[in-house]
């Protein structure tokens, strides 16, 4: 063979135990290296697994016909493979691989649209080669090779094991997942497992959600993104070539890839596939408040009770599975939680909202007669099944049996609506957590009888010992829409379309789902939240890059459980977690049954003045939070965003993931290190960051060390619509959407910014789309603040106070021509325009000079 170079070496034996003889019968070299990582046994640098036959092409694509030349030894070769390169819009590529003689399995989740932009001015142009199998897509703008895949090991289709390698043109990858991780991805042989597990987040190991989409930023700043959409279990590897292996052990090769340029246009484009996100309630942006094993109602009551009093800004209670009769869907525990729905009525009556869990696993162990959920099922005929068409059995909370509502099922939606809607009547539920959807299962496999066995050519790394039952149903479990095999990673999203449509029709207004299992187009239905995260400061810190992940994922709404779940966090690492979980999109502190109580009154009142400080700015910020949820919902913005989304140039911010920012106006940092009172942060120029507390300039284009009151920052350049939430007695979203409305400015170096705000009910389904909201551009110029009204189509409260930062000392403001009330502060530099109050149903025009 000839000389491959070390980071040129793709595996050709990737399974356990490779050895030389093997290799060779493979037709594959082997040569012991140094290079750490590095496989032993790899392709030789013509690997003609496929021979081209022919191809056709015209402006909408160009199909590609190989038939087999070599014989890979994997079981069920595609002896004809076809690959499709449709040319979907300027942008959007989509490249099929796939046997040209047989159908086989393709996920129906995501729903992908059929109709895309016209192809004017492609930005990316395809490349195949007659002598070689594979092909090359390159960016048209700057020959810059997308994807070289030729020469990296043919192609292996076959029954259980496809596999696919490209060179890729950089080494900055983030996203495939679910992970915890560093952000930025390492090169060094790193493999990841993707299909959904319930596995508390740590390294090396797959969890709840099956996300294989990376965004690449190539050197130069453009960018690009990938998603493979094949729901089977999979290794994707990444190596220093830098390249990517692809080994899935179904379905097709169905690969879209998004030509950007900038990261925003890659994650728009890719939520254009997969479904935009979902618009939350108002409401959802508030905080919220969980413990597993409350145990009663008494004990929620008194901790929501508490909390409200010490002036936590509070908007969610929540109770996980202990509200239920035995861990039974669907039913509550008339005892400890007696009073329930009296409880919920006076939740809402204090405008505050209540979410409730629900488990997928239906008990099967009542009496016939005494639990409908079970006995409407069978009804309906709508439960899993196992290989002899009896309901798969295994074992969820109740501990004795437990089966499981087979969502592609065409009778489900309407089962489960059924369930939800019985259930509501008696406890007035207004959003849903839905849980354990991986699916989790306490059986490795079925209670009754062995699985088929997993006779797998290829399993991926991390996937357990006993194989992929791990935790689960058995692969040859029965779904309508094929085996658990292909099914499994999309049982969370299938649970999130019924439980979504369920709501929206129950309640008539906009759902909340939070989803622990996921994959590609969940955020269209619902958010995330990383699940069982350790009270750890580690933890602390990787939350960031979960967060940062699911807005690669198209699922805005995500956070991690402030303070840690598993186990007992402490004063210390409480406080730190709500001043960094306050900024979260999604916002809730919630921990397990076992560990103590950690609601902020619970801590001590470190945590509680901590808490109460940092919420109360989340608070203010939430018309531009909310305004950012509307961005993501009707433009498929991000809401966290990593720095390099904004700064895309700048290399010094591409493996930053300890602070993160909110739209690009905000900047969020916390302190995540035990001990420390400051930290660290990259304020990218060239417009200067302002402290959000007090005006005062942070940095500009440097690195400063902040403390816990400057943990947001204000980018130059910025106008952001704020609220200030009541400041006597119990805060909520409820009593602060009311209050007069606040214009923060931070001009840019040439005295420029602009800002917008999106304002409509917060709850009623397609506002939006119904056009009964208002959207008001703001712009400054020449220390002049204008609004414009792009649409009014409901109230907005009035503006009764301006902030202007950066300012030199002023001597005449005027509000709409009228001279005006304000205050200027030589030191911070800050300009208060004070008492006014203006209505924005007019355009506004405030000068000062
Ligand atoms: C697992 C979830 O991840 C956790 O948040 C919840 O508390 C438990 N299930 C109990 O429902």
């Amino acid at each position: 063979a000839r000389i491959v170079d070390d980071d040129l070496r793709f595996d050709c034996y990737p399974q356990f135990g490779a050895n030389e003889e093997g290799c060779v019968k493979r037709g594959c070299c082997w040569k012991v290296t140094d290079t750490q990582n590095a496989p032993y046994c790899f392709y030789p640098p013509q690997y003609e697994t496929y021979q081209f036959v022919n191809s056709t092409e015209n402006k909408h694509g160009m199909t590609v016909y190989y038939s087999r030349s070599y014989d890979t030894g994997y079981p069920g070769q595609f002896s004809v493979a076809r690959i499709d390169f449709n040319y979907l819009s300027n942008e959007i590529l989509q490249i099929k691989i796939s046997d040209a003689e047989h159908k086989r399995f393709e996920p129906a989740y995501p729903e992908v649209p059929m109709v895309f932009n016209s192809v004017s001015e492609m930005k990316y142009r395809v490349q195949v080669d007659s002598s070689a199998v594979g092909f090359k897509v390159v960016r048209n703008s700057d020959n810059v090779t997308i994807w070289d895949a030729q020469n990296t090991g043919g192609m292996i289709l076959s029954d259980k094991f496809l596999q696919f390698s490209a060179i890729l043109p950089t080494n900055y990858t983030y996203g495939l997942g679910e992970k915890q991780d560093r952000f930025l991805n390492d090169l060094n042989w790193k493999t990841h497992t993707i299909f959904n597990n319930d596995q508390p987040p740590t390294e090396n190991v797959h969890l709840y959600g099956s996300h294989p989409f990376y965004l690449a930023l190539e050197t130069n700043g453009n960018s690009h993104g990938v998603i493979l959409l094949n729901s089977n279990a999979m290794d994707i590897v990444l190596q220093p070539t830098p390249a990517i292996t692809y080994r899935t052990i179904g379905g097709v090769l169905n690969f879209y890839m998004f030509l950007g340029p900038s990261p925003s246009d890659v994650v728009a484009q890719y939520t254009e596939i997969i479904g935009k996100p979902f618009m939350p309630p108002y409401w959802a942006l508030g905080f919220h408040l969980c413990k597993y094993n409350y145990g009663s109602l008494n004990v929620t009551r008194d901790v929501w009770q508490k909390n409200r009093d010490a002036g936590i800004p509070f908007d969610v209670q929540w109770n996980d599975l202990d509200y239920m009769s035995k861990g039974n869907d669907f039913t509550y525990d008339t005892d400890k939680f007696s009073g329930f729905p009296d409880f919920v009525k006076t939740v809402h009556e204090a405008g505050m909202h209540y979410v409730l869990l629900f488990d997928p696993g239906v008990s099967a162990s009542e009496k016939p007669g005494e639990y409908p959920p079970f006995d409407r099922g069978l009804e309906m005929d709508i439960f899993v099944k196992n290989s002899t068409d009896q309901p798969f059995v295994g074992k969820v909370w109740n501990r004795i049996s437990t089966v499981w509502p087979d969502f592609t099922h065409p009778n489900t939606t309407a089962y489960w609506k059924e369930m939800m809607a019985d259930f509501h009547r008696k406890v007035n539920f207004d959003g849903a957590w839905i849980d354990m959807n991986e699916p989790s299962n306490f059986l490795s496999g079925s209670m009754y009888g062995e699985c088929t066995p997993e006779e797998l050519p290829y399993k991926p790394i991390s996937i357990a010992a006993e194989g992929l039952k791990h935790k689960t149903l058995c692969m040859d479990a029965k779904h309508h829409a094929g085996a658990h095999y292909d099914i499994h990673n999309l049982y969370a999203i299938t649970e999130a379309v019924a439980t979504n449509s369920a709501l929206a029709e129950i309640r008539g207004k906009r759902p909340l789902i939070i989803s622990r299992a996921s994959s590609p187009g969940l955020g269209h239905f619902a958010g995330h939240w990383s699940g069982d995260v350790f009270s750890k400061w580690h933890d602390l810190k990787a939350s960031i890059p979960q967060l940062l992940s699911f807005s690669l994922f198209g699922v805005p709404l995500m956070g991690a459980d402030i303070c840690g779940f598993i186990g007992d966090t402490t004063p210390e690492l409480c406080k730190r977690w709500m001043q960094l979980g306050a900024f979260y999109p999604f916002s809730r502190n919630h921990n397990s049954d076992t560990a103590k109580p950690q609601d902020p009154v619970s801590m001590g009142e470190s945590v509680v003045d901590a808490s109460r400080t940092a919420l109360r700015m989340r608070y203010r910020l939430l018309p531009y939070y909310y305004t950012l949820f509307w961005r993501a919902h009707i433009d498929s913005a991000t809401v966290a965003r990593p720095l390099f989304f904004e700064f895309p140039q700048d290399p010094r911010v591409y493996s930053i993931d300890t602070q993160f920012l909110i739209g690009d106006h905000i900047m969020i940092t916390g302190i995540l290190e035990e001990g420390a009172n400051s930290t660290n942060v990259f304020y990218p120029g060239p417009n200067p960051w302002y402290s959000f507390n007090t005006g005062k300039q942070l940095a500009v284009d440097s690195w400063r060390s902040i403390g816990d009151d400057e943990m947001v920052a204000v980018r130059g350049g910025s106008i952001l619509v704020l609220q200030e939430p009541p400041v006597k007695g119990p805060v909520n979203t409820g009593n602060t959407r009311s209050l007069p409305l606040q214009i923060l400015i931070a001009p840019d170096t040439v005295g420029v910014a602009s800002g917008e705000l999106y304002w409509d009910d917060g709850d009623s389904l397609n506002s939006y789309e119904e056009k009964k909201y208002t959207h008001i551009v703001f712009k400054v110029k020449e220390n002049e603040l204008t609004s414009s009204i792009q649409w009014w189509g409901y109230g907005v409260p009035s503006i009764n106070k301006i902030k202007v930062f950066a300012q030199n000392p002023i001597k005449t403001v005027t509000v709409n021509n009228a001279a005006a009330t304000f205050s200027y502060d030589q030191k911070t530099r800050v300009l208060t325009i004070l008492n006014i109050n203006v209505n924005l149903d007019r355009s506004l025009s405030v000068k000062w000079t």
